[in-house]
């Protein structure tokens, strides 16, 4: 088996300070990664910044900058962060990149070829911190839509993208492809609310500023940020450029990661677009919700902003990327709260994961030196429960993942953790010890282990170093042992010993300090 899967998250506005919900799409993107890599499959992820544009330019203005060194910068913070939220991106795109810029020229000079895009004049409503177009009839109270800001009224001269040519295409291949869209309740929102009632030209160039890539026939144009910045998961694998053997091998994607707000443009002009180029559209585009405070949407002027740099040095990475992704439904929104913070972190990962390791190790050291026993099968009814039960979960657990209910998949892991607990109490090890019952006392302590192993393998695409700290505490080595290859067998694990002294892996927090402490920087981040 190896099988290759290519992910991307969109590319960043590059604004300011990524909050924990701008976090979400890539902290996914990473963890799903991670897991088609532990089983054994070639996996790649693309992220980036998205660097042109009228927004870009009015912020780069005001920090006294120009554009480049404004988004040069922002670049830079982005993979500080990625770096410190353990991303491994395989390749980070700027849109500013020759790379990237001759390509779209190419393929906006292609369009222009082809009949795709005509000349004429644009005049309508403009929301520059959505980048995004409106008529009269869409604006709300005069205001934009999506996000509530003051519009600009705009003429000028433009080019248009004739959507209107592939929208029967585009349900066409909606209908006939079940996993392009998911949730799948997505598809349907496009469908009644922008192709059923007839689907717009999209204005694809400006001519009233500058920073963006300009047209090649007609250089007093710059294409439309969107049409620049969606063909960055082709252009970062070289499409049209003299090495393609990337674009060839990963081109498409199995999987494009992106938030609710901007599903329109991918699941609309972004398939239209590879159309037009006759190019094959990704497998799966996977549209997720919003983390969201108590009170409604991240602002810095409610001062209910979280970052993910503050929670990860009080709690350590682990615990936020957990968070995220145990806290968000994906087909509706989650909710952070300091409250829900700290309880998962005390009860999930405290009470249920780091006790149950810490029992087992202490054990293991109590009753046999450290030395975790041999496995001699089931020698009663309770193992043997305990083994097809872990692997019920770990099916479960491949299913909702696969089928992107992230965080159900999660509870499923979470259920063989409480399993084990109870089949702790269940069988008593300290009694068996005094009766000494030998045979059922080691298999008792085999199983545990191997459990451990079987969650620490299963956490380790969004936990890792939390799993390679499991597995060196119960003494797994091998990377064989680390992955999918013997997840399921309940044989593998042979002369092995736990660490002397287990160290717990979360300590218990003081819920009502740390609720305190997290609401005041919240409220010291007010602006
Ligand atoms: O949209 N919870 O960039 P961006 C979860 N440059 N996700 C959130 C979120 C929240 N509270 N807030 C934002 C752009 N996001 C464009 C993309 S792609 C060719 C160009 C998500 O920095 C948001 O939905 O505004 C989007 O997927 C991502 O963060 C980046 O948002
Ligand atoms: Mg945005």
């Amino acid at each position: 088996m190896n099988h290759k899967f290519y992910v991307t998250t969109p590319i960043y506005y590059p604004s300011g300070r990524f909050h924990i919900g701008t976090a979400y799409t890539t902290v996914l993107a990473d963890s799903m990664k991670q897991y088609h890599k532990l089983k054994g499959e070639d996996a790649y992820m693309l992220t980036g910044t998205d660097e042109h544009g009228q927004k870009i330019e009015k912020k780069a203005e005001e920090a006294e900058k120009t554009p480049k060194q404004y988004v040069d910068e922002m670049a830079k913070m982005a993979k500080q962060l990625w770096a410190r939220m353990g991303i491994e991106y395989d390749d980070f795109i700027q849109t500013t990149e020759e790379r990237h810029e001759k390509v779209v020229q190419k393929i906006f000079d292609y369009f222009m070829e082809q009949g795709d895009i005509y000349k004429g004049e644009y005049e309508g409503w403009y929301c520059i911190p959505c980048e995004t177009f409106f008529t009269e009839t869409q604006l709300v109270d005069g205001k934009c839509p999506d996000c509530g800001r003051d519009v600009e009224l705009m003429k000028e001269e433009s080019y248009f993208f004739n959507m209107k040519k592939y929208a029967d295409r585009l349900l066409q291949y909606y209908e006939e492809h079940p996993d392009f869209i998911k949730p799948e309740y997505r598809k349907n929102e496009m469908i009644n609310n922008f192709i059923k009632p007839g689907l717009e030209d999209l204005c694809v160039s400006r001519t009233s500023f500058d920073w963006g890539i300009k047209v090649l026939k007609d250089s007093k144009h710059v294409v439309y940020v969107w049409l620049d910045a969606l063909t960055n998961y082709i252009t970062a694998l070289g499409y049209l450029s003299e090495d393609d053997t990337l674009f060839k091998k990963y081109w498409p994607a199995d999987l494009q990661i992106v938030g609710k707000d901007i599903a329109r443009f991918h699941l609309i002009y972004w398939p239209i677009f590879l159309m037009a180029l006759d190019l094959p559209l990704p497998k799966t585009i996977l549209v997720h919700n919003w983390i969201m405070m108590k009170d409604g949407k991240m602002s810095k002027s409610k001062g209910n902003v979280i970052y993910p740099e503050t929670l990860i040095e009080r709690y350590g990475l682990d615990s936020v990327r957990y968070f995220l992704l145990r806290e968000m439904p994906v087909s509706q929104d989650g909710i952070f709260s300091p409250e829900a913070f700290v309880e998962r972190y005390n009860f999930d990962l405290c009470n249920d994961l780091s006790n149950l390791l810490n029992r087992t190790v202490s054990m293991v050291n109590k009753y046999f030196e450290g030395r975790v026993p041999e496995y001699k099968g089931t020698p009663n009814e309770v193992d043997k429960e305990l083994e097809e039960y872990a692997i019920s979960q770990i099916e479960k657990f491949d299913e909702k993942w696969n089928h992107y209910e992230i965080a159900n998949s999660m509870q499923e892991i979470w259920n063989l953790i409480a399993r084990t607990n109870k089949y702790i109490d269940e069988t008593m090890p300290w009694a068996l010890a005094k009766e000494e019952q030998t045979e059922k006392l080691e298999s008792c302590m085999y199983h545990l282990i191997e459990n451990l192993r079987k969650i620490a393998i299963l956490i380790r695409p969004f936990m890792k170093d939390t799993a390679d700290n499991i597995f060196r505490q119960i003494g797994i080595e091998e990377e064989d042992m680390k992955n999918w290859k013997n997840l399921k067998s309940y044989n593998k694990i042979q002369d092995t010993k736990v660490i002397e002294k287990g160290e717990p892996i979360f300590m218990r927090l003081n819920a009502e300090e740390e609720v305190e402490f997290l609401k005041n920087v919240m409220k010291s981040e007010k602006q």
